[in-house]
């Protein structure tokens, strides 16, 4: 019955789920500054939003801080991947701090766009959810700052200069679905506005977001692993929600409560961006414990994006051979 506990289960897994090339990047600067340099390597935020990720690269002697001064003149500094602030860029120059950039790259990308559209003259609309530190880096890598607005109802509040004269940008790690709503009303709003679409959101985000929906109707229980305040795996799970599949964002196994499986015959797997496929393993483990498990793995979008390592990084490597 619905209630039993289920004696077989089958297990799906989304492909792509994990690591994005962004991740993988700014956990590979981390590690290649700590063997060139030595430790301690100190870097400023959660370099991704994991802390199994963190512990791990803590373990190797890098130290997490959240802000500059607490980081001693000197010390090998690195800026996670959600990008900083441009008075974190000034103060670590007047510090002379020697700074290793893992911003991922399509972050970056974002902030030219708004540096763009400032400097023609735009007021800067940034779609982002208040408190992210990547929309924190954004809004002070444009001169002259941005709105903030994260739905539909706060383009109405919206208080520009000229309604003419206006732009937007978003972050990286948004619902496609919430975010064409957010720019339509944008666009009825502000009928000459300057924006991407949806292509500030990206490729990691869109195609973990499409693989999820595959997955959501096919399963009776949805299980997403990813950290609190890591934003892409919040919107994956609130996709499995939104399709009506009973979804649970989980740090990793120890989180999954055998209540869940209640009723449940098939259960869908999926990791945001900065979860390590080591926990996907150890979850799948964990399922094996709840009822014997077949495991399956969907067919989808491929991905080959890399990025290159900074210049000081790439350079100090060829130099060892
Ligand atoms: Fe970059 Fe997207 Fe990953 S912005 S860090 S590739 S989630």
């Amino acid at each position: 019955s619905a209630h039993e506990m289920p004696t077989r289960l089958r297990v799906i897994l989304a492909s792509p789920r994990g690591f994005c090339a962004g991740v993988e990047r700014a956990i590979e600067i981390v590690e290649r500054a700590l063997e060139i340099y030595g430790p301690p390597v100190y870097v400023r935020h959660e370099i991704v939003h994991n802390k199994h990720v963190v512990e791990t690269l803590r373990a190797q002697g890098a130290v997490f801080v959240e802000e500059l001064d607490e980081i001693p003149d000197g010390a090998m500094t690195v800026f996670s991947a959600h990008g900083v602030p441009q008075a974190v860029v000034k103060e670590a120059g007047r510090r002379a701090l020697p700074v290793i950039d893992a911003t991922c790259p399509l972050v970056s990308k974002v902030h030219r766009e708004g540096q763009n559209l400032a400097r023609k003259g735009r007021e800067v609309i940034m779609i982002g959810h208040a408190g992210h530190p990547e929309v924190e880096g954004t809004r002070g890598q444009v001169p002259g700052g941005v709105h903030l607005v994260s739905k539909v109802e706060d383009v109405e509040s919206l208080q520009v200069r000229d309604p003419d004269m206006v732009g937007y940008v978003t972050q990286t790690t948004l619902s496609v679905d919430d975010t064409k709503d957010v720019i339509d009303a944008l666009k009825t709003r502000f009928p000459n506005i300057q924006g991407p679409d949806v292509k500030d959101i990206c490729y990691a985000t869109q195609n973990r977001q499409t693989a999820v929906r595959e997955l959501a109707r096919q399963v009776d229980l949805l299980l997403v692993v990813g950290a609190r305040n890591s934003s892409n795996s919040n919107r994956l799970a609130e996709i499995g929600i939104t399709m009506g599949v009973p979804s649970h964002l989980i740090d990793d196994a120890t989180m999954v409560q055998d209540e869940w499986f209640r009723g449940v015959s098939v259960v869908g797997v999926t990791a945001g961006a900065s979860a390590p496929e080591r926990l996907v393993r150890d979850l799948i483990a964990r399922i094996d414990q709840v009822a014997p498990s077949s495991v399956e793995h969907l067919q989808g979008i491929k991905e080959n994006m890399q990025f290159k390592l900074p210049r000081v990084l790439a350079d100090a490597m060829a130099e060892r051979g």
